[in-house]
């Protein structure tokens, strides 16, 4: 009865597609929490980001207060709680890409961008986001362009890697 009330007060905020996916998820958990990333992901994979809106609709929906789910996503750095650009780049800033030059790799990347962590392009294309290690570090330095994962970066190979989705985008 009290998972119907829920599920309608959630419905309005939530797909029925996402409301499924959530539902199904929920079904290989012991406790409704225990699928709090996956709801979250499953949203943002629908929407591009997590809204208050969903965010709140989520956490009645996995019985949790708003402030629990919200602690969640902001501890897990691949939830994006602001709109992002079609494509972000998660750029390491770690210890390994560190040794191997980032931060001058991360000038020219803003400077082809002409933006900074943080902030999404004027065309909305590209949103640029600092990350700890991804798991490439005899690669550094090391980013990733939505699911694409790009080592041993240099001021050329960004030229590259930009010109390549901008012309992707124009498609
Ligand atoms: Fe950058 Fe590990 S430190 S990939």
């Amino acid at each position: 009865m009290i998972d119907n009330i829920i599920q309608s007060e959630t419905a309005s905020t939530l797909t029925s597609e996402e409301l499924q996916l959530i539902n199904l998820e929920l079904s290989h958990v012991p406790q409704k929490s225990g699928a709090a990333i996956d709801a979250l992901k499953i949203v943002q994979a629908k929407r591009g980001w997590v809204s208050d809106e969903c965010l709140i609709a989520i956490a009645k929906l996995l019985e949790m207060s708003a402030e629990e789910l919200e602690g969640i996503a902001t501890f897990y750095n691949l939830i994006f709680r602001r709109p992002v650009g079609d494509k972000v780049i998660l750029f390491c800033d770690s210890v390994s890409c560190w040794l191997c030059g980032c931060e001058n790799q991360k000038h020219k990347l803003s400077e082809i961008l002409k933006i900074d962590y943080g902030e999404t392009t004027k065309d909305n294309q590209f949103t640029l986001l600092p990350v700890p290690c991804l798991g490439a570090c005899d690669k550094a330095p090391v980013m990733m362009v939505g699911d694409d994962l790009f080592t041993n970066l240099n001021s050329s190979k960004l030229e590259q890697i930009i010109a390549y989705y901008r012309k992707e985008g124009e498609k």
